[in-house]
Protein backbone atom coordinates (compact mmCIF):
# COMPACT_ATOMS: atom_id res chain seq x y z
CA UNK A 1 0.00 0.00 0.00
CA UNK A 2 1.52 3.60 -0.67
CA UNK A 3 2.69 5.38 2.53
CA UNK A 4 1.02 7.89 3.68
CA UNK A 5 2.80 11.34 3.10
CA UNK A 6 3.41 13.86 6.02
CA UNK A 7 3.78 17.78 5.05
CA UNK A 8 5.42 18.91 8.71
CA UNK A 9 5.22 22.92 8.80
CA UNK A 10 7.55 24.12 11.66
CA UNK A 11 10.41 22.44 12.53
CA UNK A 12 11.24 23.60 15.83
CA UNK A 13 10.94 22.01 19.63
CA UNK A 14 8.02 19.99 18.35
CA UNK A 15 8.83 19.61 14.56
CA UNK A 16 12.15 18.53 15.42
CA UNK A 17 10.51 16.01 18.23
CA UNK A 18 7.68 14.94 15.31
CA UNK A 19 10.70 13.75 12.89
CA UNK A 20 12.81 11.91 15.45
CA UNK A 21 9.88 10.02 16.26
CA UNK A 22 8.40 9.46 13.02
CA UNK A 23 11.53 8.29 12.31
CA UNK A 24 12.98 5.88 15.26
CA UNK A 25 9.36 4.49 15.45
CA UNK A 26 8.47 3.92 11.94
CA UNK A 27 7.90 0.10 12.33
CA UNK A 28 6.17 0.25 15.47
CA UNK A 29 4.15 3.23 13.88
CA UNK A 30 3.24 1.02 10.48
CA UNK A 31 2.52 -2.17 12.36
CA UNK A 32 0.29 0.07 14.10
CA UNK A 33 -1.55 2.23 11.51
CA UNK A 34 -1.46 -0.80 8.86
CA UNK A 35 0.79 1.39 6.54
CA UNK A 36 3.59 3.00 6.61
CA UNK A 37 4.12 6.98 7.30
CA UNK A 38 6.76 8.99 6.33
CA UNK A 39 8.11 12.09 6.81
CA UNK A 40 7.71 13.29 3.13
CA UNK A 41 8.22 17.10 3.00
CA UNK A 42 9.12 19.49 5.63
CA UNK A 43 8.81 23.52 5.49
CA UNK A 44 10.74 26.22 7.60
CA UNK A 45 11.82 29.11 7.79
CA UNK A 46 15.27 28.35 8.42
CA UNK A 47 15.88 25.27 5.98
CA UNK A 48 19.15 24.65 6.73
CA UNK A 49 17.96 23.56 10.63
CA UNK A 50 15.12 21.79 8.53
CA UNK A 51 17.48 19.62 6.84
CA UNK A 52 19.59 18.79 9.49
CA UNK A 53 16.46 17.62 11.30
CA UNK A 54 14.94 16.14 9.28
CA UNK A 55 17.30 14.03 6.81
CA UNK A 56 17.65 14.22 2.79
CA UNK A 57 14.97 11.90 2.37
CA UNK A 58 12.59 14.63 3.10
CA UNK A 59 12.09 17.22 0.62
CA UNK A 60 12.47 20.85 2.32
CA UNK A 61 10.87 24.09 1.66
CA UNK A 62 10.89 27.46 3.18
CA UNK A 63 7.50 28.22 2.21
CA UNK A 64 4.71 26.06 3.81
CA UNK A 65 2.14 27.04 1.54
CA UNK A 66 3.77 24.67 -0.89
CA UNK A 67 3.30 21.68 1.61
CA UNK A 68 -1.05 22.65 1.74
CA UNK A 69 -1.05 22.81 -2.21
CA UNK A 70 1.35 19.97 -2.89
CA UNK A 71 -0.87 16.57 -4.40
CA UNK A 72 1.10 14.56 -3.35
CA UNK A 73 0.22 15.05 0.67
CA UNK A 74 -1.76 13.25 2.70
CA UNK A 75 -1.94 14.88 6.27
CA UNK A 76 -0.04 18.50 7.29
CA UNK A 77 1.25 18.69 10.14
CA UNK A 78 0.95 22.80 11.81
CA UNK A 79 3.52 23.35 14.70
CA UNK A 80 3.97 27.01 13.60
CA UNK A 81 1.77 28.19 16.21
CA UNK A 82 0.40 31.46 16.40
CA UNK A 83 -2.83 32.68 14.66
CA UNK A 84 -1.85 34.54 11.50
CA UNK A 85 -0.17 32.04 8.91
CA UNK A 86 -1.45 28.96 10.79
CA UNK A 87 -4.95 30.35 10.58
CA UNK A 88 -4.62 30.60 6.51
CA UNK A 89 -2.26 27.52 5.87
CA UNK A 90 -4.66 25.13 7.86
CA UNK A 91 -7.67 26.66 6.14
CA UNK A 92 -5.93 25.98 2.64
CA UNK A 93 -5.20 22.58 3.40
CA UNK A 94 -8.62 21.81 4.21
CA UNK A 95 -9.56 23.72 1.06
CA UNK A 96 -7.42 21.57 -0.16
CA UNK A 97 -9.35 18.01 1.19
CA UNK A 98 -6.01 17.56 3.41
CA UNK A 99 -6.41 16.12 6.77
CA UNK A 100 -4.67 18.33 9.01
CA UNK A 101 -3.09 17.24 12.82
CA UNK A 102 -2.02 20.38 15.23
CA UNK A 103 -0.48 21.30 17.92
CA UNK A 104 -2.05 24.85 18.17
CA UNK A 105 -4.36 25.29 20.98
CA UNK A 106 -4.61 29.32 20.25
CA UNK A 107 -5.65 28.72 17.13
CA UNK A 108 -8.02 26.06 18.02
CA UNK A 109 -9.42 27.80 21.15
CA UNK A 110 -9.93 31.52 18.80
CA UNK A 111 -10.94 29.86 15.49
CA UNK A 112 -11.98 26.42 15.84
CA UNK A 113 -15.68 26.74 15.32
CA UNK A 114 -14.23 28.24 11.60
CA UNK A 115 -12.35 25.36 11.34
CA UNK A 116 -14.04 22.88 12.59
CA UNK A 117 -16.98 23.64 10.48
CA UNK A 118 -14.79 24.29 7.16
CA UNK A 119 -13.63 20.76 8.30
CA UNK A 120 -16.91 19.06 8.11
CA UNK A 121 -17.66 20.39 4.76
CA UNK A 122 -15.00 19.18 3.21
CA UNK A 123 -14.84 15.52 4.96
CA UNK A 124 -11.46 15.86 6.21
CA UNK A 125 -10.36 15.39 9.88
CA UNK A 126 -8.77 18.09 12.02
CA UNK A 127 -6.66 15.93 15.00
CA UNK A 128 -5.28 18.17 17.96
CA UNK A 129 -4.40 15.80 20.52
CA UNK A 130 -0.97 17.43 21.04
CA UNK A 131 -2.83 21.07 21.72
CA UNK A 132 -3.53 20.32 25.64
CA UNK A 133 -1.40 18.66 27.95
CA UNK A 134 1.72 17.64 25.74
CA UNK A 135 1.98 14.05 25.72
CA UNK A 136 -1.15 13.60 28.12
CA UNK A 137 -3.70 11.80 25.60
CA UNK A 138 -6.50 13.88 27.31
CA UNK A 139 -7.96 14.89 24.01
CA UNK A 140 -8.49 10.88 23.76
CA UNK A 141 -9.60 10.19 26.69
CA UNK A 142 -12.84 13.04 26.94
CA UNK A 143 -13.70 12.39 23.54
CA UNK A 144 -13.66 8.53 23.37
CA UNK A 145 -12.52 6.92 26.32
CA UNK A 146 -15.34 8.92 28.69
CA UNK A 147 -17.67 8.77 25.93
CA UNK A 148 -20.60 6.60 28.45
CA UNK A 149 -20.51 9.58 30.92
CA UNK A 150 -21.89 13.33 31.06
CA UNK A 151 -19.11 14.87 32.46
CA UNK A 152 -19.45 17.35 34.91
CA UNK A 153 -16.27 19.30 35.85
CA UNK A 154 -12.32 19.11 34.51
CA UNK A 155 -9.93 20.81 36.55
CA UNK A 156 -6.52 21.27 35.22
CA UNK A 157 -2.49 21.82 35.86
CA UNK A 158 -1.92 22.37 32.57
CA UNK A 159 0.68 25.46 31.91
CA UNK A 160 4.19 24.09 33.53
CA UNK A 161 5.68 27.11 32.81
CA UNK A 162 3.07 28.62 35.96
CA UNK A 163 3.46 25.01 37.62
CA UNK A 164 7.56 25.35 38.17
CA UNK A 165 7.16 28.77 39.68
CA UNK A 166 4.67 27.96 42.02
CA UNK A 167 6.47 24.54 42.81
CA UNK A 168 9.59 26.86 43.08
CA UNK A 169 7.62 29.62 45.39
CA UNK A 170 6.81 27.44 47.59
CA UNK A 171 9.59 24.84 47.84
CA UNK A 172 12.37 27.71 48.47
CA UNK A 173 9.73 30.51 50.23
CA UNK A 174 11.00 32.27 46.74
CA UNK A 175 9.07 35.50 45.34
CA UNK A 176 7.48 35.37 42.19
CA UNK A 177 9.95 37.28 40.17
CA UNK A 178 13.42 35.42 41.21
CA UNK A 179 11.57 32.54 39.87
CA UNK A 180 10.46 33.33 37.08
CA UNK A 181 13.85 34.64 36.01
CA UNK A 182 15.41 31.23 37.08
CA UNK A 183 12.96 29.43 35.02
CA UNK A 184 13.55 31.54 31.88
CA UNK A 185 17.34 30.64 32.69
CA UNK A 186 16.47 26.67 32.41
CA UNK A 187 14.62 27.49 29.38
CA UNK A 188 10.83 26.67 31.10
CA UNK A 189 9.55 30.29 30.77
CA UNK A 190 10.09 32.27 27.05
CA UNK A 191 11.77 35.34 27.17
CA UNK A 192 8.62 37.11 27.35
CA UNK A 193 6.33 34.55 29.57
CA UNK A 194 2.91 36.81 29.68
CA UNK A 195 1.09 34.02 27.92
CA UNK A 196 2.10 31.15 30.20
CA UNK A 197 2.15 33.19 33.59
CA UNK A 198 -1.14 35.31 33.06
CA UNK A 199 -3.07 32.18 31.80
CA UNK A 200 -4.00 32.06 28.62
CA UNK A 201 -2.19 29.66 27.63
CA UNK A 202 -3.88 27.05 29.86
CA UNK A 203 -7.00 29.19 29.04
CA UNK A 204 -6.94 28.08 25.77
CA UNK A 205 -5.95 24.50 26.92
CA UNK A 206 -9.23 24.68 29.22
CA UNK A 207 -11.47 26.12 26.40
CA UNK A 208 -10.69 23.21 23.76
CA UNK A 209 -11.61 20.83 26.69
CA UNK A 210 -14.63 22.45 27.70
CA UNK A 211 -15.94 22.37 24.34
CA UNK A 212 -15.53 18.33 24.13
CA UNK A 213 -16.75 17.50 27.33
CA UNK A 214 -19.94 19.38 27.00
CA UNK A 215 -20.13 19.25 23.54
CA UNK A 216 -20.16 23.09 23.32
CA UNK A 217 -18.42 25.75 20.47
CA UNK A 218 -15.27 27.34 21.59
CA UNK A 219 -15.81 30.09 23.71
CA UNK A 220 -12.38 31.10 24.64
CA UNK A 221 -13.62 34.82 24.48
CA UNK A 222 -15.60 34.26 27.83
CA UNK A 223 -13.15 32.57 29.58
CA UNK A 224 -12.04 34.32 33.14
CA UNK A 225 -8.18 34.31 33.01
CA UNK A 226 -6.16 35.33 35.91
CA UNK A 227 -2.58 34.70 36.26
CA UNK A 228 -0.09 34.40 39.02
CA UNK A 229 1.95 36.93 38.99
CA UNK A 230 0.21 39.01 41.82
CA UNK A 231 0.85 36.08 44.02
CA UNK A 232 3.05 36.42 46.75
CA UNK A 233 5.27 33.39 48.98
CA UNK A 234 3.26 34.53 51.75
CA UNK A 235 0.14 33.68 50.81
CA UNK A 236 1.88 30.50 49.76
CA UNK A 237 3.16 30.05 53.00
CA UNK A 238 0.47 30.93 54.65
CA UNK A 239 -2.37 28.91 52.39
CA UNK A 240 0.45 25.84 53.08
CA UNK A 241 -0.32 26.55 57.11
CA UNK A 242 -3.34 25.75 56.81
CA UNK A 243 -3.21 22.26 54.47
CA UNK A 244 -3.72 24.34 50.94
CA UNK A 245 -1.52 24.20 48.19
CA UNK A 246 -1.80 27.26 45.34
CA UNK A 247 -1.61 26.31 42.27
CA UNK A 248 -3.01 27.39 38.91
CA UNK A 249 -5.85 25.91 37.99
CA UNK A 250 -8.04 25.52 34.89
CA UNK A 251 -11.77 24.77 36.12
CA UNK A 252 -14.53 24.08 34.09
CA UNK A 253 -18.12 22.48 35.58
CA UNK A 254 -21.63 22.36 33.93
CA UNK A 255 -24.07 24.43 36.86
CA UNK A 256 -27.96 24.57 35.95
CA UNK A 257 -27.22 28.07 35.09
CA UNK A 258 -24.18 27.66 32.60
CA UNK A 259 -21.13 26.10 32.44
CA UNK A 260 -17.85 27.50 34.57
CA UNK A 261 -15.08 28.67 32.69
CA UNK A 262 -12.24 30.16 34.76
CA UNK A 263 -8.27 29.79 35.27
CA UNK A 264 -6.79 31.47 38.33
CA UNK A 265 -4.57 30.78 41.52
CA UNK A 266 -6.12 28.12 43.68
CA UNK A 267 -5.74 26.53 46.66
CA UNK A 268 -6.49 23.07 47.00
CA UNK A 269 -6.34 20.45 50.19
CA UNK A 270 -2.34 19.42 50.50
CA UNK A 271 -4.28 15.65 50.51
CA UNK A 272 -5.47 16.16 46.91
CA UNK A 273 -3.00 14.05 44.13
CA UNK A 274 -3.52 17.48 42.26
CA UNK A 275 -1.86 18.98 44.58
CA UNK A 276 0.97 17.04 44.36
CA UNK A 277 1.82 17.91 40.97
CA UNK A 278 5.19 19.22 40.96
CA UNK A 279 7.59 21.40 38.57
CA UNK A 280 6.80 21.32 34.64
CA UNK A 281 4.46 18.32 34.77
CA UNK A 282 0.55 19.07 33.90
CA UNK A 283 -2.42 16.69 35.42
CA UNK A 284 -6.05 16.76 34.66
CA UNK A 285 -8.78 15.72 36.75
CA UNK A 286 -11.99 14.72 35.13
CA UNK A 287 -15.26 13.60 36.66
CA UNK A 288 -17.87 11.57 34.60
CA UNK A 289 -21.41 10.67 36.43
CA UNK A 290 -20.49 7.24 35.43
CA UNK A 291 -16.89 6.84 36.09
CA UNK A 292 -16.63 9.28 39.07
CA UNK A 293 -12.95 11.39 38.92
CA UNK A 294 -10.52 10.38 37.07
CA UNK A 295 -7.05 11.53 36.74
CA UNK A 296 -4.26 11.95 33.95
CA UNK A 297 -0.62 13.23 34.10
CA UNK A 298 2.47 13.31 31.81
CA UNK A 299 4.75 15.81 30.48
CA UNK A 300 2.83 19.20 29.38
CA UNK A 301 5.62 20.15 26.65
CA UNK A 302 8.97 19.21 25.73
CA UNK A 303 9.90 17.58 22.01
CA UNK A 304 9.30 13.93 22.26
CA UNK A 305 6.05 14.01 24.91
CA UNK A 306 4.54 16.28 22.60
CA UNK A 307 5.63 14.44 19.34
CA UNK A 308 3.81 11.82 21.15
CA UNK A 309 0.62 13.27 20.85
CA UNK A 310 1.20 14.64 17.35
CA UNK A 311 2.44 11.14 15.73
CA UNK A 312 -0.48 9.66 17.56
CA UNK A 313 -3.02 11.95 15.70
CA UNK A 314 -0.87 11.15 12.65
CA UNK A 315 -1.91 7.29 12.92
CA UNK A 316 -5.63 8.02 14.29
CA UNK A 317 -5.88 9.70 10.78
CA UNK A 318 -4.23 7.62 8.72
CA UNK A 319 -6.11 4.39 10.17
CA UNK A 320 -9.20 6.57 9.44
CA UNK A 321 -8.66 7.36 5.70
CA UNK A 322 -10.66 5.19 4.48
CA UNK A 323 -13.65 5.56 6.55
CA UNK A 324 -16.69 7.62 5.76
CA UNK A 325 -16.82 11.24 7.12
CA UNK A 326 -19.79 10.39 9.44
CA UNK A 327 -18.28 7.10 10.45
CA UNK A 328 -15.34 9.21 12.20
CA UNK A 329 -15.06 10.31 15.92
CA UNK A 330 -16.56 13.60 15.84
CA UNK A 331 -13.93 16.95 15.87
CA UNK A 332 -15.47 17.88 19.14
CA UNK A 333 -16.95 14.36 20.49
CA UNK A 334 -20.39 15.62 19.66
CA UNK A 335 -21.96 15.42 16.27
CA UNK A 336 -21.99 18.69 14.33
CA UNK A 337 -25.82 19.35 15.09
CA UNK A 338 -25.83 18.31 18.51
CA UNK A 339 -23.75 21.23 19.98
CA UNK A 340 -25.26 23.27 22.58
CA UNK A 341 -24.62 26.57 22.84
CA UNK A 342 -24.37 26.86 26.64
CA UNK A 343 -24.27 30.54 28.37
CA UNK A 344 -20.76 30.52 29.99
CA UNK A 345 -20.92 31.93 33.47
CA UNK A 346 -19.44 35.66 33.90
CA UNK A 347 -16.87 35.04 37.25
CA UNK A 348 -19.38 36.92 39.57
CA UNK A 349 -21.80 34.45 39.49
CA UNK A 350 -19.30 31.56 40.15
CA UNK A 351 -19.14 30.31 43.17
CA UNK A 352 -16.08 29.31 45.62
CA UNK A 353 -14.42 29.24 48.82
CA UNK A 354 -11.91 32.21 49.62
CA UNK A 355 -8.31 32.90 51.09
CA UNK A 356 -8.49 36.47 52.58
CA UNK A 357 -5.26 38.06 54.12
CA UNK A 358 -6.52 41.39 55.59
CA UNK A 359 -3.99 43.70 56.52
CA UNK A 360 -5.42 45.51 59.86
CA UNK A 361 -4.64 47.52 62.62
CA UNK A 362 -4.28 45.08 65.49
CA UNK A 363 -6.39 46.67 68.45
CA UNK A 364 -9.45 44.83 70.34
CA UNK A 365 -12.87 44.50 67.78
CA UNK A 366 -11.09 44.98 64.25
CA UNK A 367 -11.53 41.20 63.76
CA UNK A 368 -15.15 40.84 64.91
CA UNK A 369 -15.95 44.09 62.45
CA UNK A 370 -14.89 41.92 59.95
CA UNK A 371 -16.34 38.95 60.50
CA UNK A 372 -19.64 40.96 61.03
CA UNK A 373 -19.28 42.41 57.22
CA UNK A 374 -18.84 38.71 56.16
CA UNK A 375 -21.60 37.51 58.14
CA UNK A 376 -23.74 40.28 57.02
CA UNK A 377 -23.25 39.09 53.26
CA UNK A 378 -24.23 35.46 54.05
CA UNK A 379 -20.51 34.51 53.76
CA UNK A 380 -19.14 31.79 56.56
CA UNK A 381 -16.07 31.04 57.76
CA UNK A 382 -14.14 27.84 57.75
CA UNK A 383 -11.11 29.24 59.23
CA UNK A 384 -8.70 32.29 60.98
CA UNK A 385 -5.31 32.74 61.69
CA UNK A 386 -3.77 36.06 62.85
CA UNK A 387 -0.44 36.40 62.55
CA UNK A 388 1.16 38.50 64.52
CA UNK A 389 2.04 42.07 64.11
CA UNK A 390 3.58 43.14 60.67
CA UNK A 391 5.17 46.87 62.06
CA UNK A 392 3.42 49.40 63.35
CA UNK A 393 0.90 47.86 65.52
CA UNK A 394 -0.60 45.94 62.37
CA UNK A 395 -1.33 42.67 62.29
CA UNK A 396 -2.45 40.42 59.03
CA UNK A 397 -5.95 38.28 59.46
CA UNK A 398 -6.09 35.50 57.28
CA UNK A 399 -9.98 34.00 57.10
CA UNK A 400 -10.85 30.73 55.02
CA UNK A 401 -14.49 31.42 53.95
CA UNK A 402 -17.50 28.83 52.83
CA UNK A 403 -18.91 28.43 49.47
CA UNK A 404 -20.35 32.05 48.66
CA UNK A 405 -21.40 33.27 45.14
CA UNK A 406 -18.12 35.53 43.69
CA UNK A 407 -20.60 38.93 43.83
CA UNK A 408 -21.39 38.57 47.39
CA UNK A 409 -17.59 38.01 47.98
CA UNK A 410 -16.62 41.37 46.29
CA UNK A 411 -18.91 42.89 48.50
CA UNK A 412 -17.46 41.77 51.73
CA UNK A 413 -14.54 42.85 50.37
CA UNK A 414 -14.97 46.69 49.73
CA UNK A 415 -17.07 46.52 52.45
CA UNK A 416 -14.33 45.33 54.61
CA UNK A 417 -11.25 47.69 52.60
CA UNK A 418 -13.15 50.12 53.46
CA UNK A 419 -12.64 49.87 57.59
CA UNK A 420 -10.53 52.64 59.19
CA UNK A 421 -8.80 49.64 60.73
CA UNK A 422 -7.95 47.73 57.75
CA UNK A 423 -5.05 49.03 55.23
CA UNK A 424 -4.31 47.98 51.69
CA UNK A 425 -6.36 45.63 49.56
CA UNK A 426 -7.35 42.57 50.82
CA UNK A 427 -5.76 39.68 49.16
CA UNK A 428 -8.17 37.22 47.75
CA UNK A 429 -7.59 33.58 45.84
CA UNK A 430 -10.28 30.69 45.13
CA UNK A 431 -10.47 27.69 47.06
CA UNK A 432 -11.72 24.22 45.22
CA UNK A 433 -12.47 21.15 47.56
CA UNK A 434 -11.86 18.94 44.65
CA UNK A 435 -13.95 16.23 46.42
CA UNK A 436 -15.77 14.88 43.46
N1 LIG B 1 4.12 26.83 27.49
C1 LIG B 1 3.31 25.72 27.87
C2 LIG B 1 3.57 25.37 29.31
C3 LIG B 1 3.54 24.49 27.04
O1 LIG B 1 4.33 26.03 30.00
O2 LIG B 1 2.96 24.42 29.78
C4 LIG B 1 2.91 24.59 25.70
O3 LIG B 1 1.55 24.85 25.80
Amino acid sequence: MKPINVGLMGVGTVGGGTATVLKRNAEEISRRAGRSIRLFIAANRDAERARAVCGDEVIVVDDAFRIVDHPEVDIVVELIGGTDIARDLVLKAIANGKHVVTANKKLLAEHGNEIFARAQEKGVMVAFEAAVAGGIPIIKALREGLTANRIESIAGIINGTSNFILSEMREKGANFADVLAEAQRLGYAEADPTFDIEGHDAGHKLTIMAAIAFGIPMRFESCYLEGISQLTAKDIAYAEELGYRVKLLGLTRRTDSGVELRVHPTLIPESRLLANVNGVKNAVLVNGDAVGPTLYYGAGAGALPTASAVVADIVDVTRLLTADPEHRVPHLAFQPDQLQDLPILPIEEVVSSYYLRIQAIDRAGVLANITRILAEHGISIEAVIQKGAVGDGAAEVVILTHRVREKYANQAIADIEALDSVAGPVVRLRMEELNG
